[in-house]
């Protein structure tokens, strides 16, 4: 009896989630992946490799009848440069990476790369900035495909960058690069390593980073090497870096000793 009721009560449980994955699957709504544009164009990227932007009286919010996040917001940001972006919690930093990444929705003029935000659909526009963010994501699957999606890179190369990043024995842990990434296997900083690893190897001109080297999730040495990294690797391409208020300082710093500012 006792076995009987146990049984039934996971059964139950079990049931209600797969209940509610349903429910979640068939009433969350879903972005068309033209919804904002046509597809088949990519975002202009200058000879030296950097892209583009240009926002003018660009407002955003994360709902039609919501309230605007950021307002009235205009800027220049020519190839290449590095943008920082600071400002207190809630203040819109990660909102202007999702303007960039058309997750929200948006007034104003916003050129990617010299072209309407409009001519791209999302998925395409994703697919051609790389983007970083604080968690970043692996999706289940082999590491060469995480590392190198477009299958545009040799395995030397990725076997060279992986060294770079010092990642050679969690790689050969997981059995190379066909063997199946086990994200639970790596910390928080050597996931970030990873997935700027896939940015190196996958260059498109613009480089997002939102809090990706706060010292929450790195220690020293991982920041030192990312930040010698996005120095080198994206020294052509257009940065835009979000960092903690007091970390600015440091960023700065490290970047004008490096001679980037
Ligand atoms: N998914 C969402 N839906 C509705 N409102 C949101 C959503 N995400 C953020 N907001 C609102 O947008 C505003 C800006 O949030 P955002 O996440 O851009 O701030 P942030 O500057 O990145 O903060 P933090 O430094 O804590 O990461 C906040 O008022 C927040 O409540
Ligand atoms: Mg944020």
């Amino acid at each position: 009896m006792k076995s009987l009721v146990k049984h039934w009560t996971t059964m139950e449980t079990s049931i209600a989630a797969i209940s509610q994955i349903q429910d979640f699957v068939e009433t969350t709504p879903q972005e068309s992946p033209s919804r904002n544009g046509s597809t088949g164009f990519k975002p202009e990227i200058d000879a030296n490799g950097g892209m583009a932007l240009t926002l003018t009286h660009v407002s955003a919010k994360y709902s039609v009848n919501g309230s605007n996040v950021l307002s009235d917001l205009s800027l220049n940001i020519a190839p290449g440069e590095k943008v920082v972006i600071c400002g207190r919690s809630g203040s819109g930093k990660s909102s202007f990476l999702n303007v960039l990444l058309k997750m929200i929705h948006i007034t104003g003029d916003l050129h990617i790369g010299h072209q309407p935000s409009s001519s791209f659909g999302n998925q395409e526009l994703r697919h051609n900035l790389n983007t970083i963010p604080q968690d970043p994501y692996f999706f289940p699957g082999i590491i060469r495909k995480n590392l190198d999606p477009d299958s545009s890179s040799s395995d030397e190369a990725i076997d060279a960058l992986i060294n770079r990043v010092g990642l050679e024995n969690e790689i050969a842990k997981c059995g190379g690069l066909e063997g199946e990434l086990a994200i639970e296997s790596f910390s928080a900083g050597q996931l970030q390593l990873l997935s700027l690893a896939r940015g190196v190897l996958n260059p498109r001109g613009l480089l997002l980073l939102d809090e990706a080297t706060s010292r929450n999730s790195v220690d020293y040495e991982t920041d030192k090497k990312m930040h010698d990294m996005i120095f080198e690797d994206f020294a052509d391409q257009t940065v835009i870096c979000i960092a903690e208020m007091n970390y600015i300082a440091l960023i700065v710093w490290w970047w004008w000793i490096k001679g980037g500012l």
